[in-house]
């Protein structure tokens, strides 16, 4: 049976539909759940959407149990719809499995395999034995819901992804234009998006004050402020600027030992102090650690891509090239490049602009 999508306006099958529900579950804690994963559930009976959870986040109930909490009837006969496969194991609660299986559901459907070795189709096992299971249902959606857990659950490290613009000419700016954007609006669109995915942005202090960018996800379906990191070595960082005055937005920022005295303590502002500029690539993966970043998103300028690809922490790039002239600006420096490998994953084409995604393939 197919029901209507109001927000595509196709119909889709009565599967799809309800994960739909349980990835938009899901979102309700973007920005939230650390190093967890987003995951959404419903619970379906005859028809109708019974209860409904998400995960907030370490320590929070897992959204199965939130959703299984919620019901206000009877779950038998019911269907649960989950985005990942349950866990199994004791972490700061019980595992879930073990709960599903008190209940007299119907089937479980699940949008993904937990990619998590520890659990990794185990669960499924389990439910299989009691429940008729269907999983993969939605599943390049719900992956999407997590696109770095996989890369930090099997390896324990941050995904790094560089972006940069580029005029046709090489340069990342264009002097004396009106707008400081040179791309066009589907390309600043598809940006968003892939910002939507990623915990932080890294940028400099010299584009936060040439630029005032607002580095958030507002031409994106949905809503997100993902957290700051700035480079800022020599203290130039102009705090009257927007990403700075916005007090509730989390802020690391990177700052010379020299310059300890001249900051002034903000509960939004986390300050690392460093020795050298090198310091700060050795010590962001430290951070990373501490504050729970799965991927981190480097959006400039043309001196800390440079240092981004010189110390090898760069996973992927994704490049822009706009059909624009510059004659003059900022360029990367040549010098300092990664002897790293990387390979075209993926090209598209908005409006005028071509992007391209590489993704390192070799130490
Ligand atoms: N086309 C694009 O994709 C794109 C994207 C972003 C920005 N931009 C453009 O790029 C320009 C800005 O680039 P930029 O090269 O001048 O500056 P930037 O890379 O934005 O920022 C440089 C600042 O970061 C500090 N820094 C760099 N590495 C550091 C480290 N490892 N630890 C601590 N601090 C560090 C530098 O400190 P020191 O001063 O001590 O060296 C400097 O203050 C702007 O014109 C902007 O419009 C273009």
């Amino acid at each position: 049976m197919c029901r209507p999508d109001f927000a595509s306006g196709f119909f889709m099958k009565k599967d799809e539909f309800y994960m739909k529900a349980a990835v938009k579950n899901a979102i309700k804690a973007k920005g939230k759940t650390g190093i967890n994963p987003l995951v959404g559930c419903v619970i379906v009976k005859n028809g109708r959407i019974i209860a409904e959870g998400h995960h907030e986040g370490p320590g929070f109930p897992h959204a199965e149990i939130m959703a299984i909490n919620s019901a206000e009837e009877s779950l038998k006969s019911s269907t649960m719809y989950i985005t990942l496969e349950p866990c199994n194991t004791w972490g700061r609660t019980p595992p879930c499995v073990d709960t599903i299986e008190q209940i007299p559901f119907k089937r479980i459907v699940i949008g993904m395999v937990d990619p998590n070795p520890k659990v990794s189709g185990r669960s499924i096992k389990k439910l299989e034995r009691k429940y008729k299971v269907k999983t993969g249902v939605l599943e390049d959606e719900v992956k999407n819901l997590n696109p770095y857990f996989e890369n930090y659950i099997t390896t324990k490290k941050t995904y790094i992804i560089l972006k940069a613009a580029f005029t046709l000419d090489g340069y990342l700016n264009v002097q004396n234009s009106k707008s400081k954007y040179f791309t066009g609006i589907e390309s600043r669109a598809f940006v968003h998006k892939e910002r939507f995915k990623t915990d932080a942005i890294l940028v400099g202090a010299n584009t936060v004050n040439a630029d005032d960018p607002i580095l958030d996800c507002r031409l994106a379906e949905k809503k997100y402020k993902p957290q700051v990191i700035i480079l800022d070595f020599s203290n130039k960082l102009d705090y009257s600027k927007s990403l700075i005055s916005d007090l509730k937005r989390k802020k690391i920022i990177f700052v010379s030992e020299k310059s300890r005295n001249k900051i002034k303590n903000r509960d939004d502002i986390k300050y690392i102090f460093i020795k050298r500029k090198e310091d700060a690539w050795i010590k962001l993966k430290n951070e990373f650690c501490q504050e729970n970043i799965v991927s981190v998103f480097i959006e400039g300028g043309a001196d800390v891509f440079a240092g981004a690809l010189e110390s090898g922490t760069v996973d992927e790039i994704q490049i822009f090239h706009a059909p624009v002239f510059s004659g003059k600006g900022k360029r990367i420096d040549l010098l300092k490049m990664t002897n790293k490998k990387f390979s075209l994953k993926e090209l598209l084409v908005f409006k005028n602009d071509v992007f391209s995604r590489y993704i390192c393939s070799q130490d």
